[in-house]
């Protein structure tokens, strides 16, 4: 088969093959229909809904290649497909036709699904979700479509000098990246603050005059920053002293425009579930800010990092790993495809 095959989804122009691993790909209120139409850049994707459970499946009928999200209609434990009418069964390899399961996580109102079955793709999330889930339910802050790369958007968390520059944090500290004991890469250090950001408006006020009058800015509030990413497109943050610690997840989907969605969700203990509208404001504005500088940057200049861009090299070197990965997985399909026709 000719590789550049305009028919093969693998090859189509503009749509390159995604990463292998984890992806924020929807928020629970976004899947509304029992068969809901979704991608990840050139993959395309639907997502099912039985009572409960949300699963995740590729869209294309293995016959001819119609979208199964637009028109198929669901029979027992097959989908039927809207071209010829064959039964298609989900997941199911060891039937004629069938259509590729991809494992699903769920946490809150964040539904998360791993592309592929490379080994090494899962890099701990699984476990990590386990653990978080339950004292740390996400709820749904921003969804906001970006014209850059989607590994800007998970970049950030490791990109310590933009925080002061791009947000007004006023000072970082430590904020050293290294591998975590599953192959996530992490970050981990202080951010430097007057007092915390969710305590009363009034004491906040008293902070701010004590340091007018005296002249003398006193770092009192040094929360944590501890970020973990499990793959180019997904980073957990905790935030914040242990005592009102929150959990942010921030993840980017590509769009097949070269773009791409990104999403943020919050996840607080039940006690602070008062301030989760504060946070939510707090995160829609931080990503508009972000966006203003992702969507004027020229992606093709020629960086010339330094010493304090280490933590952003370490995580381009961590997604070159998954692109790798990726375009192995696209050539085995090709020649999967080989061996079918
Ligand atoms: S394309 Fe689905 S049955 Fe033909
Ligand atoms: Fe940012």
């Amino acid at each position: 088969m000719n590789r550049m095959d305009p028919m093969d989804p693998t090859t189509r122009p503009g749509a390159a093959p995604p990463h292998h691993g984890w992806y924020l790909l929807a928020f629970d209120s976004e899947l509304t229909e029992e068969i809901t139409p979704l991608a990840i850049g050139g993959h395309r994707l639907i997502a099912v809904r039985e009572d409960d459970r949300i699963r995740v499946l590729d869209a294309d009928c293995p016959h001819r290649g119609a979208h199964l999200g637009h028109g198929a209609r669901r029979e027992g434990d097959c989908l039927v497909c809207p071209f010829h009418g064959k039964r298609i069964a989900l997941g199911d390899r060891s039937r004629t036709w069938s259509v590729r399961e991809h494992p699903v996580l769920r946490w809150g109102e964040a539904v998360f699904a791993r592309l592929g079955d490379h080994p090494d793709g899962d890099r701990g999330f699984e476990r990590a979700v386990k653990a978080w889930a339950q004292e740390f339910p996400l709820v749904k802050a921003v969804t906001l479509p970006v014209a850059v790369a989607p590994e800007y958007v998970v970049e950030n968390a490791f990109d310590p000098d933009h925080f002061k520059a791009v947000h007004g944090v006023p000072g970082t500290r430590g904020m050293a990246a290294r591998p975590g004991d599953a192959g996530e890469l992490v970050i981990e250090g202080e951010f430097l603050m007057q007092t915390s950001p969710w305590q009363d408006a009034r004491r906040l006020e008293e902070v701010r005059w004590e340091a007018v009058r005296t002249g003398k800015v006193r770092w009192d509030f040094k929360p944590r920053f501890h970020a973990r990413a499990f793959s180019p497109a997904v980073v957990v943050t905790e935030f914040g002293p242990a005592h009102e610690m929150q959990v942010i997840v921030t993840g980017s989907v590509p769009t097949a425009d070269g773009g791409c969605l990104a999403r943020v969700a919050i996840g607080v203990r039940a006690a602070q579930r008062a301030a989760l509208p504060a946070l939510i404001a707090g995160s829609e504005k931080a990503l508009g800010e972000d966006k203003v500088v992702w969507e004027h940057l020229n992606p093709y200049a020629r960086p010339r990092y330094d010493a304090r861009d280490a933590p952003v090299l370490a995580f381009r070197a961590f997604c070159a790993d998954f692109a790798a990965a990726a375009t192995a997985a696209a050539v085995e399909a090709v020649d999967a495809a080989e061996v079918t026709r």
